[in-house]
């Protein structure tokens, strides 16, 4: 039985001070009551060694929110897969949208970064969802299998080892949520896309993000292909986050 996934991704938020204070919540709520899920948290790169040293031997897993490319050398800035493996980093994001909008990050880009995060033994959790013109355009499966196709395309071979997470970027920090219908139809065109390429479509984790919050994780979660959640704002706030890993059954 396929375990759900609840990440929380922090974004550029944080501190030292804050980052313990909200750690520590987050594995005292998981301590007092387990979780049926994985869970994780994506920091900031900076604060990476902090995550992994005050998460160490629980259930928290630390992920990361970008992945260099390039396997090393002269990318100024950049983060290699090999160095987020020596901070115990479990998952990373890629082609999150707002690496594909302010970072111009393409569809093949977005692939090779899988592929980069996969030969290190990192999850990629690859991030994908339309715009909203793109959905009034009657664009949104278009756009979601165009960019799954991509990594496919490049990483077939290993396929069931990523995470997808669709995000429909009208939905990321507005508070306006997709419904579950919404959100279930459009897992069920990934699942299918996915089922085409591997046996073990069914293995792979399609997490929903966009404004899931505790009032409507449990909703979201009830849909039979959405197996997690990608959580922005309410992953900063200990008893919400605590609450939509409660929800994910
Ligand atoms: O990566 C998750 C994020 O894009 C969703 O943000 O604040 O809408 O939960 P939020």
């Amino acid at each position: 039985m396929k375990k759900k996934l609840i990440a929380g991704n922090w974004k550029m938020n944080g501190s030292l001070a804050s980052n313990e204070v909200l750690l520590h919540a987050v594995l005292d709520g998981m301590a007092q009551r387990p979780p049926a899920c994985d869970v994780a948290v994506a920091a900031p790169a900076p604060y990476l060694a902090q995550v992994q040293a005050l998460t160490a031997g629980s259930p928290l897993a630390v992920a990361a929110q970008d992945v260099s490319a390039h396997e090393a050398g002269a990318y100024t800035g950049e983060v290699s897969a090999a160095m987020l493996k020596e901070f115990s980093v479990r998952y990373v994001l890629v082609g999150h949208s707002e690496r594909r909008q302010y970072h111009h990050e393409t569809d093949a880009l977005v692939a090779i970064k899988a592929q980069r995060a996969l030969a290190a033994g990192i999850t990629p959790i690859v991030c994908l969802g339309e715009t909203m013109q793109e959905r009034e355009a009657g664009l949104t499966e278009a756009v979601v299998k165009r960019q799954l196709a991509a990594v496919i395309h490049l990483n077939g071979h290993c396929i069931s080892e990523i995470v997808v997470a669709y995000e429909p970027v009208w939905a990321i920090g507005t508070g306006l949520t997709a419904t579950p219908e919404q959100a279930q139809e459009v897992h069920a065109v990934l699942r299918s896309q996915l089922a085409a390429a591997t046996e073990h479509a069914g293995r792979i984790r399609l997490l929903y993000g966009g404004s899931m919050n505790a009032a409507n994780a449990a909703a979201l979660l009830a849909q039979p292909d959405i197996d997690g959640g990608l959580i922005g704002g309410a992953s900063l706030k200990a008893p919400d986050f605590l609450q939509i890993i409660a929800s994910a059954k």
